[in-house]
């Protein structure tokens, strides 16, 4: 079996063990401990924090984009090769509590997909 595919969302199969290929490409979510409604926050969405991503020309992120958990776009980043590290931050504004899911797109290796919960409080 492939460890990854061009078709649909790539995501961590064993989060007590990832493989290199899934530390090269998991979208690490940065959020403070805890966030509230109705006030903008900063969302950092990092890929290749756990094991660095190539960035070249024939091999990079081309974009991040970020959702929360029912799939409201939240905002996105498009990223250009060697000159631009797949670290991005975003302010965001929730008026109830939910999840994140973080989106980084390889031109090799597809679509990847990270989650992170927020505290509301
Ligand atoms: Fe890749």
């Amino acid at each position: 079996m492939a460890e990854f595919s061009l078709k649909g969302v790539n995501r961590v199969k064993n989060p007590e063990n990832l493989t290199d290929l899934e530390k090269k490409h998991l979208p690490v979510i940065h959020v403070p401990e805890k966030v509230r409604e109705g006030e903008p926050f900063s969302v950092e969405v990092a890929v290749g924090e756990l094991l660095k991503h190539p960035n070249e020309l024939s091999h990079y992120i081309n974009w991040i984009a970020l959702y929360d958990e029912r799939y409201t776009f939240l905002g996105m980043a498009t990223l250009a090769p060697v000159v631009s590290e797949p670290r991005v931050r975003f302010t965001i504004t929730l008026d109830e509590p939910a999840a994140l899911r973080a989106y980084a797109f390889c031109n090799l290796h597809g679509l990847w997909e990270g989650k992170r919960e927020l505290r509301f409080g």
